[in-house]
């Protein structure tokens, strides 16, 4: 089964094709993060101006590139008219397109363009939950031209998945294709969240995460001390939760005495980058394990742009063979594939197939992960 994806839910614009959920042919991704670095966070209505721009130039390359079409031939009348009336993409069964959670204009465009098409082409159409879709990227198996290692074995179920992107951090079981039961999650901000908002007080760029991480990088080549600077807030409470927030305050707090020269040593940005980072880590190791050792499950996922965390992925594999008595098998997407991109909304189309209506589509910014799209 060939599937089309579509994602627009924050500021990226994509659009991939993948076969029977587990193999990209095409995966083609705009981000408008170089604009927002700018003015230092995403303005929702400028994200949602350059989707605009960009579905149609994204859409048609990938399926140009799935299916060995020159993507210039578009341009051309000619092509466009097949391209419109379906005769271009025959091959496709069907499109997948996010409808929650995210901003609600950025949405709009892949909703409202993946309506269009389902109806223009007579294809069926799957709305897809953004966040539950982030774990399929650990069910993609065949990527092309990919340097990363991608275990022949597919996670099996159930699996305890920790999703951690910008807006939501949760850990949830996944016992079959459809069933989550959610078990935790972030009291106020998202990792992804702590990791933009600390970047920021820093005077580090957006998106904090990777922006951190190549700081830390820097530090942690030419050190191996202790990084206890900062507090690890509820990692000894019985609950799978997490609360990020107050990191926000002891990093400002933080770099408000280096600025007045109160504290006697300065730590430089990369140290401090380098702190963040391991506070943050910490944390969401150690209560996805808590849980890891109640649940039993027979796999452990990560997902969402923060699992492309160098740092996070490590300490993860560290700790995951460190338990002694249990077997979990470990499973991280390519750090491309954690952040967001419309190969994994094509893949949980394919292992939640229930396709849907397009008049009864409808795009839904607060949506849960475990909430019903
Ligand atoms: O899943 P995602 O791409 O978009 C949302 O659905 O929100 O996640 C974006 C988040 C941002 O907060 C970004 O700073 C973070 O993922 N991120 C990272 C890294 N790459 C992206 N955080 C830590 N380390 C990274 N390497
Ligand atoms: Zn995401």
């Amino acid at each position: 089964m060939i599937i089309l994806g579509i994602e627009t839910s924050c500021d990226e614009t994509a659009a991939a094709v993948i076969k029977d959920g587990t193999k990209i042919l095409s995966n083609v991704v705009a981000t408008s993060a170089e604009m927002h670095t700018k003015t230092g966070g995403i303005i929702p209505e400028q994200a949602a101006r350059q989707q605009v721009k960009a579905i149609i130039p994204v859409m048609s390359e990938a399926i140009s590139e799935a299916l060995a079409i020159k993507p210039s031939n578009h341009a051309s009348g000619g092509q466009m008219v097949k391209w419109l009336n379906g005769q271009i993409v025959k091959n496709l069964d069907a499109i997948a397109v996010t409808v929650g959670p995210g901003l609600i204009g950025s949405l709009l465009v892949g909703v409202e363009t993946a309506k269009t098409l389902a109806c223009l082409w007579n294809k069926p159409i799957v709305p897809v939950n953004h966040l539950a879709a982030h774990i399929y990227a650990n069910f993609i198996r065949k990527i092309p031209n990919s340097k990363f290692q991608i275990p022949n074995k597919s996670p099996e179920l159930p699996a305890l998945c920790l999703v951690v992107s910008g807006g939501h951090t949760d850990l949830v079981l996944m016992k079959k294709h459809g069933k989550l039961k959610w078990i935790g999650g972030t009291r106020d901000d998202a990792a992804g969240e702590a990791f933009d908002k600390t970047a920021r007080l820093l005077g580090l760029p957006y998106p904090g995460g990777p922006a951190i991480s190549a700081e830390a990088e820097k530090y942690l080549t030419t050190r191996n001390s202790q990084l206890t600077l900062l507090p690890r807030p509820m990692i000894k409470e019985d609950n799978y939760d997490w609360s990020f927030s107050g990191l926000k305050t002891s990093v400002m707090r933080r770099v408000k005495e280096q600025e007045s020269k109160r504290v006697k040593e300065k730590l430089s940005i990369s140290q401090l980058s380098a702190e963040i980072q391991e506070a943050i880590v910490d944390v969401l190791v150690a209560k996805t394990l808590r849980a890891a050792k109640k649940y039993k499950p027979k796999s452990t996922l990560l997902a969402g742009g923060v699992a492309a965390n160098n740092r996070l992925r490590e300490k993860f594999q560290k700790q995951i063979n460190e338990l002694t008595n249990q077997r979990i098998n470990f499973f991280v997407p390519p750090p491309n594939l954690c952040t967001d991109n419309a190969a994994y909304i094509a893949s949980y189309a394919y292992f939640n197939y229930n396709p849907v209506d397009w008049k009864k589509i409808n795009a839904n910014p607060g949506l849960t992960i475990v909430g019903e799209v």
